[in-house]
């Protein structure tokens, strides 16, 4: 049987708050030296959690290969491996690069956000570590959304995906007025590809959902949030909770190119789609134990194209958490920010 090494890096990409209107805030320096020196000082613990979920992965594919077929199917079913343990994270620091499209009473608590979307099945297979003393981060909510195959949010079916933003804001009549987190641009209650769920005991939650497509001027990403000391309200939304986190995932080009290529993704024509290179806000610093990036393998050994696993550490910086106002963010009834 094949040693399978180890895994996978990570990434999360935080940002501090800009009074200046925008979908996106710039990151301010003070923050991105925070983020980095953390980054590099659980690099042990962050290397040792993605190996020990990789690990567990492989043993429950194992198990129920071999209850579905002969064991030889499985011996030559290579599984995905990768030769050398990354220690990469991404660090997030509260903040609110949460962009336009967030949408708390559409995030719902589930371990599959697919809701029949089509597109490439994405499994993230995700560890949440305290930074302040690289533990794992038990029973924390991780709270993802993304747009779909052609690139729109659920909630926001209305907006164009292909009209640059400040457009869109011209539009409306928006454009002197538009605050992030509060304007609200919501078109409709639907909630595909958004979703939300604790972390067991040992900092760890997967969730089911399908490979992004891309939006005007963005880079492909996955938004994500991390909140503590939350509650639900009684259909799964997240009533109360502080969060610690906010930032966005990116997928390594290589494989954005080779998916953005087949349906659904490749009928969206309307617009170029913005590279990890041309996407601005991607700011990374390889050589300091952070990355944005999410570590990809094919879900079956061989082909992206059947579905993909994605390897993700979460560094929350716990010391810096953010209190919320009740009512403070878009949408208003609920504490979220
Ligand atoms: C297992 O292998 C045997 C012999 O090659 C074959 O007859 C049988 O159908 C296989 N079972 C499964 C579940 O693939
Ligand atoms: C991970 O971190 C350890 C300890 O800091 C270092 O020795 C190792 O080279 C790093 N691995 C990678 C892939 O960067
Ligand atoms: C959940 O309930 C809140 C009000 O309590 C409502 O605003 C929201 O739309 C509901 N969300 C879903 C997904 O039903
Ligand atoms: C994405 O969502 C929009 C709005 O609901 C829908 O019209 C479109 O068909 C979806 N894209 C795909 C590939 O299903
Ligand atoms: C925006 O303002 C212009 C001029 O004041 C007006 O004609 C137009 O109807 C407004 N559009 C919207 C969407 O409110
Ligand atoms: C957790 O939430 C409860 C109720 O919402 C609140 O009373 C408590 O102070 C919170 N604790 C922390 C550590 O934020
Ligand atoms: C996409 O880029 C190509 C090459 O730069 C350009 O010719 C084309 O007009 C662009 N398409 C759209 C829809 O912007």
């Amino acid at each position: 049987m094949q040693f399978f090494s180890t895994l996978m890096a990570t990434g999360l990409f935080a940002t501090a708050v800009v009074a200046h209107p925008g979908p996106h805030p710039e990151p301010e320096s003070h923050d991105l030296a925070k983020r980095n020196t953390l980054a590099r000082r659980c690099a042990g613990s962050v290397a040792a959690m993605n190996e020990k979920r990789y690990n567990k992965r492989n043993f429950e594919n194992r198990r129920s290969l071999e209850a579905r077929a002969n064991y030889t199917d499985f011996v030559n079913t290579e599984t995905p491996y990768y030769d050398v343990i990354q220690n990469d994270t991404c660090v997030l620091t509260p903040s609110v690069t949460q962009g336009p499209y967030v949408w708390p009473r559409s995030q719902t608590l589930r371990q599959d956000m697919t809701e029949g979307q089509n597109g490439i099945p994405f499994t993230l297979d995700v560890g949440v570590l305290d930074m302040a003393t690289c533990e794992p981060l038990e029973d924390v909510l991780v709270d993802f959304w993304h747009c779909n195959a052609t690139g729109k949010y659920s909630s926001f079916t209305g907006r164009s995906a292909d009209t640059p933003f400040n457009e869109l804001l011209d539009s409306l009549n928006l454009t002197e007025t538009y605050d992030l987190g509060v304007t609200d641009l919501h078109t409709d209650d639907t909630t595909f590809l958004r979703g939300m769920w604790p972390t067991n005991s040992e900092g760890m939650m997967e969730m089911q959902t399908i490979y992004p497509g891309f939006y005007v001027g963005r880079a492909i990403h996955i938004h994500a949030q991390v909140h503590t000391n939350w509650t639900l309200a009684e259909n799964g939304t997240i009533a109360s909770g502080n969060t610690v986190s906010t930032g966005q995932l990116y997928m390594p080009e290589e494989t954005n190119v080779e998916l953005m290529a087949l349906e659904p993704y490749a009928s969206h024509t309307a617009i170029n789609r913005t590279t990890n290179a041309e996407d601005d806000i991607i700011y990374q610093s390889e050589d300091n134990g952070y990355s944005p990036i999410i570590s990809l393998v094919p879900a079956d050994g061989v082909d992206m194209a059947n579905g993909v696993i994605g390897y993700i550490t979460i560094g929350v910086d716990t010391t810096a958490i953010e209190l919320c106002d009740a009512g403070g963010a878009a949408g208003g009834e609920r504490t979220y920010c």
